[in-house]
């Protein structure tokens, strides 16, 4: 064999790299595994009583339903999404590693979460900050209004919410991980509109940074905002979840019922609406 054919053999035999980009962004920004047993305590705090029906709205490759099934033999998901690429990203990557139990108790949708007659549940949930996307103010009350009317009696619609004075100007965040760095790249922030644009680019170890992978067009909604437009949807009772502080200032990822915030640059938080009996 020539030289040029063991070099040929030895380069088709190493692994090739193939950039999956979900996986990057599971590995970077979600925990589904906390969210659902956080949803649950709140819900349980609030109603004294365990949710059995989950909606997780712009549920992208559904990883919440995949652990809300898991967390109860009688739990039962609906996943709602527009796209049919993260939605088949979760079928073939995540659907499989459930027992057939678990998946026999989950049903995703490709429709819009503004789309009347979408199942009714006990818990609707809106994560990753993905309703910022309605950015009237009109839109954003229709979204809280079919929440309200699509929950049952006693069910609570989760949202999550951030901010803080980081937000507010162009800045770019990178977090090292393991084998890969990630970057929240925040290009651009109007103050009049609040309207602001981010970036998820991704760097694996030893290669070329990949630019743009998720991209998001939001407007950055404060909590009252958001309170306000759960009430004025029908939603009777309110709570904001705030996160508490560690000695050395930072998140601890503990969540709490809270009436008073805390002046920082950076401010993940959870608001719940409750619906009457
Ligand atoms: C920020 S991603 C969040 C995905 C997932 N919830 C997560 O936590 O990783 C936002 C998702 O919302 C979906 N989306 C945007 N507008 C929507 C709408 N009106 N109805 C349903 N899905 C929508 C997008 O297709 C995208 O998958």
């Amino acid at each position: 064999m020539s030289r040029r054919r063991t070099l040929l053999k030895s380069v088709s035999k190493s692994k090739e790299f193939v950039f999956d980009k979900y996986e990057y962004y599971r590995r970077a920004v979600q925990a589904p595994d906390v969210d659902v047993r956080f949803i649950r305590e709140a819900y349980r705090e609030l109603r004294k009583r365990d949710p059995r029906s989950l909606r997780e709205d712009f549920c992208g490759s559904f990883s919440i339903c995949c652990e809300w099934v898991k967390l109860h033999k009688e739990n039962e998901a609906f996943g709602v999404d527009l796209d049919d690429e993260p939605i088949a990203y979760g079928t073939t990557h995540y659907l499989p590693k459930l027992k057939a139990d678990q998946r026999a108790r989950i049903r995703i949708s490709q429709e819009n979460v503004l789309n009347p007659n979408l199942p009714r549940v006990d818990v609707v949930c809106a994560m990753n900050f993905s309703h910022y996307i309605f950015k009237d103010r009109s839109v954003m009350k229709s979204y809280f209004h079919n929440c309200h009317s699509t929950l049952n009696a006693n069910g609570i619609l989760l949202v999550d919410a951030f901010g803080g004075s980081q937000c507010q100007e162009a800045n770019e965040e990178i977090t090292d991980h393991k084998t890969f760095k990630y970057f929240w790249d925040q290009v651009s922030f109007d103050p009049i509109s609040n309207h602001a644009l981010f970036h998820i680019h991704f760097q694996p170890k030893g290669r070329r940074k990949i630019e743009n992978v998720f991209s998001y067009d939001w407007r950055m909604w404060s909590i009252p905002e958001i309170r306000e437009m759960m009430h004025e949807s029908g939603f009777t009772k309110t709570h904001v979840y705030w996160e508490g502080t560690t000695k050395k200032g930072t998140g601890n990822g503990i969540f709490k019922r809270s009436e008073k915030g805390e002046d920082c640059q950076g401010w993940v938080a959870y608001v719940v609406g409750e619906k009457s009996p």
